[in-house]
């Protein structure tokens, strides 16, 4: 028995029940995504800093230009001024997209992962814009992530793909799924499918800073069957967190699940959006290397090496340019914590950050090194070579391990 005797249903389609998460700032790249949408199952891009990486991927200039347009705000500490241009927003995000889309060549899906986290300085008006400009551009599902908003389902509700594209949310407890749900009846467009996230996952942990040892995602993903049998609801369950081989994945799809959905080993692979050095970093990991930690500025835990460089930044924020996270009125805890250390500098002028991060400089230069807990396990996944450095596998020697190994037994990429 292996992943393979399973298909997850969406709509009228079959899918091969794997996805690998959305991992941004572009760790999971269009050719990651694509290579699961070729071998027939669920890709995601991800949407975060999505003008950033269109930058990065097509030359164009939006953060340049956005960062001249505010230029003379760059030292001041108070950044409500400085707003997305919502043309532009949506522009990169139509561009980003159909890039990805118009190079599909098999039966699977490309999903969009769409923190909802990312404020922006405008939450609503940017996470519209971005949902909307998603579905005109043709993407095949929205997977609702860090944040859940119960408005997000009515942004989106104007819009003609509305009841066509694939809709998923991720949660950590049927509590905040019963809170959407409601919503979801409501305007009746329940979910196509539900992520249920445990506190094993990389990036942000939807947990508070001190709960998430306690919790496992097991029970949350069992608690979350017997809930949806209680309402009567058939929406496919999709586990993600630690689900490390093959075996871990046939276990929860015989228990019921849709699908798994897995990033970690992904991290590694020639197509992740990664450095390669910082690939390398990844499979040195100990276990005692990773840590969850307070420093990200959205208020949830996250997931990183200790050895991060994003964890030493004490650089003024480019709000002005990039501005990712500022909340509704221009805010972010990175901002104050950097002034505070502006404000208490030693006589040789060293400024020291406590606190938090600058997660969307952090993130836009791979100096944010998120990872699952299982990234120490990640060396059992490929082979060393006589220079000592790793060899990295390729998306499809990863996906095919997780859907034709058996007994716990991971295939390693031909040497
Ligand atoms: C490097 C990395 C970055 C991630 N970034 C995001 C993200 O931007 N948004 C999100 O919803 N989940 C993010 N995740 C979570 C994954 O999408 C996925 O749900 C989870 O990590 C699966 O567990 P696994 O890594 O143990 O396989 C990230 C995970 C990793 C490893």
């Amino acid at each position: 028995m292996n992943v393979n005797n399973f298909r997850l249903k969406l709509g009228g389609k079959e899918f091969v029940p794997i996805m690998i998460g959305g991992m941004g700032v572009n760790i999971s790249t269009s050719e990651l995504a694509l290579s699961a949408e070729r071998l027939g199952g669920i890709g995601h891009i991800s949407d975060a800093e999505v003008m950033y990486v269109c930058d990065q991927m097509f030359g164009t200039t939006y953060t340049a230009e956005k960062r001249k347009r505010y230029i003379d705000n760059v030292n001041n500490r108070d950044k409500a001024a400085v707003q997305f241009d919502l043309e532009q927003l949506a522009e990169a995000q139509r561009r980003f997209v159909s890039h990805t889309i118009s190079k599909k060549t098999g039966n699977g899906g490309i999903f969009m992962n769409c923190m909802e986290k990312l404020t922006m300085n405008n939450s609503a008006g940017t996470l519209k814009v971005r949902l909307e400009a998603a579905m005109d551009a043709g993407i095949d599902g929205i997977t609702l992530a860090a944040g859940l908003n119960l408005r997000t389902l009515d942004l989106m509700s104007e819009h003609e793909r509305f009841r066509d594209v694939k809709i998923g949310i991720i949660i950590s407890s049927v509590r905040a799924l019963s809170i959407f749900l409601k919503r979801a009846i409501r305007l009746q467009r329940l979910p196509d499918y539900i992520v249920v996230e445990g506190p094993l996952a990389g990036g942000h942990l939807g947990f508070g800073p001190d709960d998430w040892q306690t919790q496992n995602l097991r029970d949350i993903f069992v608690e979350t069957i017997d809930f949806l049998k209680k309402e009567n609801l058939d929406i496919p369950i999709i586990p993600a967190g630690g689900i490390f081989t093959g075996t871990d994945a046939t276990e929860y799809l015989q228990m019921g699940a849709g699908a798994v959905q897995v990033a970690t080993r992904f991290t590694i692979a020639k197509e992740a959006g990664l450095p390669d050095n910082v690939k390398q970093q990844y499979i040195n990991a100990r276990e005692e290397d990773i840590e969850v930690n307070n420093a990200s500025p959205t208020g949830y835990p996250m997931r990183m090496l200790k050895q991060s460089p994003t964890l030493q930044y004490c650089m003024r924020p480019n709000c002005e340019g990039l501005g990712y996270l500022l909340d509704n009125s221009g805010k972010c805890s990175y901002i104050d914590d950097y002034y505070e250390a502006l404000e208490s500098r030693s006589a040789d002028g060293k400024i020291t950050v406590k606190g938090h991060t600058c997660l969307c400089i952090g993130m836009s230069r791979y100096d944010c090194w998120t990872c699952g807990h299982t990234t120490s396990r990640l060396k059992e996944t490929t082979n060393r070579l006589p220079d000592g450095s790793w060899q990295l596998p390729s998306a499809e020697d990863i996906f095919n391990d997780y859907l034709l190994s058996e007994n716990h037994s991971i295939s390693l990429p031909k040497a």
